[in-house]
């Protein structure tokens, strides 16, 4: 059979070019240069914690999608290069290569996270915690605090070894990293009660909570043709720390929401937020590249923050972004219904009547690996497509070596949506010749 000549993609996380609000951007940022006082903030350099103007409407902003108990301070907030560029700096001010013991990550992870710990010294020290149903495998995560916390007892570990104590930073004893709502590569949502729980065991072993919030705004009816939910479908894990067992076990918290314009603006914007303390979004916004110059992404941020008090950011969110996405995801998860799942593929049904994001991951029937799959597709369909291994966390783990050598992740944000069947029928023909 002749391969096809178009190729189609359902690796790449991107949004689809047609999403990008360039028109708007064009109109903002013309303000922003047209009028010499936001042009001259936007050139020169900035203050540490980023854009004020923005800080003040990403706060209004956020409080309005989460409701939050309690309103959120702009102090609270600090503008950073987007969610991958802010993991580096937390990484950098909140912990100590030697003292700060491990990095726990979820696991499957997204799978970019895990160089960004390597480069901050935690290389063999990145241990994966299995995603189970309601997103975390707490008696993992426990059992693996508790044997480090015993282990760093013994070496006498007790005090930070490279980066001593400064008044605007806190070194942590781990790093938790989670992607708690759609995450990536699973779409998974962790529940309420592991939230809470999670919070609970961050507090007991002097951990901080790090959480790629990236895709909470993506959500949409998990039922074809619902309406969308008009709040985020869960609280944070900042939002949690914020109210849970009476409020913060002290002034830093034990939680940072990485927040990024990327998926709902477009990742060349390189712009994002991180939500903690006021302690730790000052902290920060103290990274030795933020004092060198001031905030990263200065000049975006001033023409993001023309789209925030106009409205257009909320209504590009729910009138152009979540219809096109859920669209995509619908006609991606009936086109597996139709043509995978009749072959043996499973793929979980979202647990609430909410779903979102950019993928769906699904599990291939005994006994194919992915590996294969994946090459067939390229070589034989011209469809390109994600191996479930390349988002195991690198390093110690629970489950066998090759936990996710069954799995695929489909991303449908990026193609164009007549092919998202295509790509699927695609897929199936490969399937069928294997199977
Ligand atoms: C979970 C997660 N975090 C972070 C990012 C990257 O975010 P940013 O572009 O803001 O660095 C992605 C992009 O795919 C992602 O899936």
């Amino acid at each position: 059979m002749a391969v096809p000549t178009e190729p189609i993609d359902l690796l790449c996380g991107w949004p689809n070019p047609a999403l990008l609000p360039a028109p708007d951007l064009l109109r903002s940022a013309t303000t922003v240069l047209t009028d010499p006082c936001i042009a001259h903030a936007g050139l020169l350099y900035g203050p540490d914690e980023g854009y004020e103007p923005l800080r003040v409407h990403i706060a209004k902003w956020l409080e309005g999608w989460y409701q939050p108990r309690e309103s959120i301070h702009p102090h609270r907030i600090c503008i950073s290069g987007g969610a991958s560029q802010n993991l580096a700096c937390i990484l950098a001010v909140f912990t100590d290569p030697l003292y700060t013991r491990n990095v726990f990550m979820v696991d499957p992870t997204y799978h970019l996270a895990g160089r960004i710990m390597d480069d901050a010294g935690f290389a063999g020290r990145v241990r994966g915690v299995p995603e189970d149903d309601e997103g975390f495998d707490l008696d993992v995560l426990k059992n693996g605090l508790h044997e480090a916390e015993e282990k760093a007892q013994a070496e006498g570990n007790t005090e930070p070894k490279l980066k001593p104590v400064r008044p605007w930073r806190k070194i942590y004893k781990y790093i938790i990293y989670a992607v708690p709502t759609f995450a990536n590569p699973s779409t998974k949502i962790m529940s309420l009660h592991h939230r809470e729980q999670l919070v609970r065991i961050a507090r007991k072993y002097d951990a901080l909570l790090v959480t790629d919030d990236v895709y909470d705004c993506l959500q949409w009816s998990a039922i074809r043709g619902e309406k969308a939910p008009e709040h985020a479908c869960m609280p944070r894990l900042v939002d949690v720390d914020r109210y849970l067992d009476g409020g913060l076990a002290d002034e830093w918290g034990h939680a940072i929401s990485n927040g990024s314009f990327s998926k709902l603006i477009g990742p060349g914007a390189r712009t994002g937020w991180a939500e903690s303390t006021e302690k730790v979004a000052f902290g920060l916004s103290q990274v030795g590249s933020s004092r060198s110059g001031g905030a990263p992404s200065q000049l975006c941020s001033t023409i993001i923050d023309q789209l925030l008090p106009s409205g257009f950011l909320k209504k590009h969110i729910s009138q152009v972004l979540q219809p096109a996405y859920a669209e995509r995801y619908h006609d991606l998860s009936a086109a597996i219904q139709e043509h995978l799942v009749p072959l043996g593929v499973k793929v979980a049904t979202p647990s609430t009547n909410v779903t979102g994001g950019y993928f769906i991951w699904i599990t291939l029937p005994p006994p194919l690996r992915a590996v294969d799959i994946v090459e067939r597709a390229q070589k034989e369909q011209n469809l390109r497509l994600a191996r479930g291994d390349l988002f195991q966390v690198a390093g110690e783990a629970s489950g066998p070596a090759d936990r996710f050598g069954d799995k695929l992740r489909l991303c449908f944000a990026w193609e164009e949506p007549r092919h998202l069947t295509e790509g699927v029928r695609r897929l199936a023909r490969v399937l069928q010749a294997v199977v």
